[in-house]
């Protein structure tokens, strides 16, 4: 079996997905050779991601990961949030085959590009090494 059970679930029952009005944080990521879309929405209440929303135009992987990366984030500190890593999202994903790792680090950039926004937005500083410009739209095969 390619896909794990959770990739799967997650693929066709995909959680948060919609967008959020007026939110705090919005981050577009997109991969050039595949042509793909994330785009993740978050409400931020005292440093807490207390709603997420996600839409993805994109491969069944990058559907699966946006849609597990919602619920890690989801009602987490901003500074764990800032922590995530698309090998985390595979990890709860089960895996992922290694040609489609690249879908989820797409998930991981739409998510700190989001949080960039926000911090942007309120004037918040943040340690840029955390967040390296993920608003380039290129390729990452990794
Ligand atoms: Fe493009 Fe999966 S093939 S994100």
């Amino acid at each position: 079996m390619l896909y794990s059970d959770k990739v799967m679930d997650h693929f066709r029952n995909p959680r948060n997905v919609g967008s959020i009005e007026n939110a705090d944080g919005v981050g577009e990521v997109g991969n050039a050779k595949c042509g793909d879309i994330m785009k993740i929405y978050l409400k931020i209440d005292n440093d807490v991601v207390t709603d997420v929303k996600f839409e993805t135009f994109g491969c069944g992987s990058a559907i699966a990961s946006s849609s597990m990366a919602t619920e890690m984030i989801k009602g987490k500190p901003v500074d764990q949030v800032l922590t995530l890593t698309n090998k985390a999202v595979v990890e709860a994903l089960d895996g992922l085959p290694a040609h489609k790792l690249h879908c989820s680090v797409l998930a991981e950039e739409a998510v700190k590009a989001a949080l960039k926004d926000y911090f942007d937005k309120n004037g918040i500083a943040y340690d840029a090494s955390l967040l390296p410009d993920v608003s380039c739209a290129d390729c990452h095969e990794h």
